[in-house]
């Protein structure tokens, strides 16, 4: 795998780095085509957003994209970009002038799962906590890391609740039901990232007709969907069951309908190079 450290390869990293000492960075996780990140507008959206609501000065767009380049590998590939505040005296408190440091780790061939595998959901009892900025993509998951050591042999993927007991997302990727044809994702406002493919998947939906809305999701309301949808970088849209939960065949005209239409966005969303 090869590492970029602000452009150099290499993996040696300041020990005093604020990324490492406190989480304080953002990351990225990216899928690489004949090396460019798909979606690139929307991950270098979010990583800026994320930037700014840290008030850590951004990397130059272009050296980002010539580090993911580098690193790609095999033609399709999987790559991670971190920047963080850099280096920093020990204490919470920002030093006066900060060096950011932009880390990209990449090579990993992309393993994608079939397109007719349903991926198995589990339920983690690790919840998410509240979010101090919305959507971000921050290095601060020990409540994702804690959630995956839960996965049993089993699973694909865990779900996880908020502090409400509501379904906020799963251990790395969105989450999205459809109901009386009807497609649902929880908030992020609170809870959970801002994925990349939710965006993209909200975005199509509702210019394709369908309706969409965000909204809060009990267990009992996911486990009656129609249907169920996982979103990330690497999978894509995927449809998911939860173990125990029977495969259901949409209800109604209205839900066959809202399927199909999702299903065809998803396939649409996981052929994008
Ligand atoms: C907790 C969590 N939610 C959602 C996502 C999906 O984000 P994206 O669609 O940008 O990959 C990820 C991706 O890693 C994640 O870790």
């Amino acid at each position: 795998m090869t590492t970029l450290v602000n452009g150099k390869r290499g993996n040696r990293l300041d020990p005093s780095d604020r990324g490492l000492q406190f989480g304080d960075g953002v990351f990225e996780t990216l899928r690489l085509e004949a090396g460019r990140p798909v979606l690139w507008e929307r991950h270098w959206a979010r990583l800026c957003r994320g930037l700014e609501g840290l008030g850590i000065p951004q990397p130059r767009e272009q050296d980002c994209l010539d580090d993911l380049r580098e690193v790609a590998g095999s033609s399709r590939a999987l790559a991670k970009l971190i920047v963080t505040r850099g280096p920093g005296p020990r204490g919470y408190a920002i030093p006066e002038r900060v060096q950011p440091t932009r880390i990209v780790m990449g090579g990993a061939a992309l393993a994608i799962p079939d397109e007719g595998h349903i991926l198995r959901l589990g339920m983690c009892s690790t919840r998410t906590g509240r979010s101090p900025l919305p959507g971000c993509k921050h290095l601060n998951r020990l409540e994702n890391v804690l959630a995956r050591r839960e996965w049993g042999a089993d699973w694909d993927e865990g779900l996880m609740l908020d502090g409400f007991g509501n379904v906020s997302c799963a251990t790395q990727s969105n989450v999205f039901i459809l109901e009386g044809g009807c497609l649902l994702t929880p908030s992020v406002d609170d809870f959970g990232v801002a994925g990349t493919r939710r965006d993209w998947m909200l975005e199509h939906a509702s210019r394709a007709g369908l309706v969409v809305l965000e909204a809060g999701l009990s267990p009992e309301r996911v486990r009656a969907a129609e249907a169920i949808f996982l979103s990330n970088s690497r999978i894509g849209l995927r449809r998911a069951l939860l173990i125990g939960q029977r495969g259901r065949v949409a209800g109604g005209r209205q839900a066959s309908a809202a399927l199909a239409m999702v299903s065809e966005l998803g396939a649409e969303l996981n052929a994008l190079a």
